[in-house]
Order: C-alpha cells, then sequence, then structure tokens
C-alpha cells in the first residue's frame, strides 16, 4: 500500500495495523512503542470531545492481540517492546504481550497533574503504565540503570494536543534512545498524532507507523514535515 507520508527515515500508512504489519520485513524492528486503544471507551469531554477507535474494552483487546500477531514476525530476535496502558486493563495488555514477548516490567509515567474522576473517593489518576517486554536475544538498555518511575515529563497540554490521547515526544526519545539502536527501526502500530514517529525522527532513528483515522494520518504528517524543516535529526 501507498503510504500517506514518507521521508527519509519515516513512513506513515493509513490504515489498519493488523493488514499493514503483515507487510514489514521479517525481523527488521528493534522498538515497538505504542500506545494501543486502551479499552477505556474514551470519548473525550467538551469541545476536544472525540472517540477513539476501537476503544471498547473487549474490542479494544482484540485489535491488540491481532495487532501483536501480525507484527510478531516482524521483530528482532533482540527486540524491544513498550506498551502504554490504563491500570484497569493493564492485566490483559500484559497477558497479550507475555503471549509473544518475555515480560521485563512495567514502567510508571508519573504526569504529576492531578486528575479528574471521584476527587474525595479515589487517588488522582496522575500517570500511566508502559509495559517493557524483550525478545528472546538479550540486548541491554543503552546508559545507566534508571528508576521506574519517569518524571518531568509534562503531559501536553490539552489546548495543544493533536489527539485526545497525545504523548509527549521527550517522554518517547527517552524511550526511544534506551531501547533502539542507533540507526535501528521503531514501529508504532497505532500511531494516532505521530508522537512516536516525530521522536524517532528526531533522533535519527528510521520509523514506520499505522494510523486507521485518515484526521490523526493528517496531523501526524504535519507535524513530521514540520519537525523536518525545524531542523535535522539527531544522529546517536
Ligand atoms: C491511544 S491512541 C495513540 C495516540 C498516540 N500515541 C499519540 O501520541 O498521538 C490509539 C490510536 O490507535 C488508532 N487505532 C485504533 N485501531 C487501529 C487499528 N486497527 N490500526 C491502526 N490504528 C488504530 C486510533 O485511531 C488511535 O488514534
Amino acid at each position: 500500500m501507498k503510504p500517506y507520508f514518507q521521508s527519509d527515515l519515516v513512513t506513515l500508512y493509513l490504515g489498519d495495523c493488523r493488514d499493514q504489519l503483515l507487510g514489514l520485513p521479517s525481523e527488521s524492528v528493534d522498538l515497538m512503542l505504542t500506545g494501543p486503544p486502551y479499552g477505556m471507551a474514551y470519548e473525550g469531554r467538551g469541545q476536544r470531545a472525540a472517540a477513539i477507535r476501537a476503544d471498547g474494552s473487549r474490542q479494544g483487546m482484540r485489535v491488540l492481540r491481532q495487532a501483536l500477531t501480525a507484527a510478531g514476525p516482524s521483530l528482532a530476535a533482540d527486540a524491544h517492546a513498550l506498551v502504554f496502558c490504563h491500570w484497569s486493563s493493564w492485566p490483559d495488555f500484559t497477558d497479550a504481550v507475555a503471549a509473544h514477548l518475555k515480560m521485563k516490567g512495567a514502567l510508571i509515567w508519573w504526569k504529576n497533574r492531578g486528575g479528574v474522576g471521584d476527587c474525595t473517593g479515589s487517588y488522582a489518576p496522575d500517570y500511566e503504565v508502559l509495559l517493557h517486554a524483550v525478545g528472546g536475544k538479550r540486548r541491554p538498555l543503552v546508559g545507566k540503570r534508571m528508576v521506574a518511575v519517569l518524571a518531568g515529563f509534562a503531559p501536553v497540554p490539552p489546548p495543544k494536543r493533536l489527539h485526545p490521547t497525545e504523548k509527549p515526544v521527550s517522554l518517547l526519545r527517552l524511550l526511544i534512545e534506551r531501547s533502539c539502536p542507533a540507526g535501528g527501526l521503531v514501529l508504532d502500530p497505532f500511531a494516532g498524532s505521530g508522537s512516536t514517529l516525530v521522536a524517532a525522527q528526531q533522533l535519527g532513528r528510521r520509523a514506520v507507523g499505522v494510523e486507521l483515522e485518515e484526521r490523526y494520518c493528517e496531523a501526524a504528517a504535519r507535524r513530521l514535515e514540520q519537525a523536518l524543516h525545524e531542523g535535522q535529526p539527531q544522529v546517536a
């Protein structure tokens, strides 16, 4: 299929990752970094209301399992995978990922910004969970050992978001630097507004993304173009 966007480093497809991933060269992906639909039936609120496709809990799990099956052959033997999830879908996401890769643990992205919900009856949900898994062949993380709670990465403020669950590029850059070798290939099967692809491009990594909704592909392509004009990739 013709890419929706292509540059020297990044290729973005508009489509269903369960079909697109089947065409990736075998054992080519060094890092799968993605935020699949969380299975929360997210609809947003107010002006920024926007439902996320495949976000019903059963549907979300089915899509994730099928996407992992489609991506499986493209993962290198020493690939890493980092998959965002919500605490309520954490056990199911772990089962789905563990069917393909060896679990190494979970990271917590601490957003340090309070949160909505039952303000007097629950703790503020100011974090997201990231599952870390690896292939059968060991490849160490780059750099000194870090703790699993990642702080200091502010969420994208709502008025600036191009996607309701957009991740900060700074956080994704850290994860890519540590889990994808120089010249390596990053895969995001649920690319949304392209945050993972922008982070990879800024670091001089190659990246492939797939997104089902054209409005998000459009946003991602704009960001990638803009990032290209703003600066040369840093090859690290
Ligand atoms: C949680 S969001 C990802 C947000 C992204 N990390 C960002 O920073 O913008 C999940 C995305 O997966 C997309 N999606 C859902 N089902 C898909 C499928 N089968 N193939 C490709 N994309 C899909 C949704 O449209 C949504 O944009």
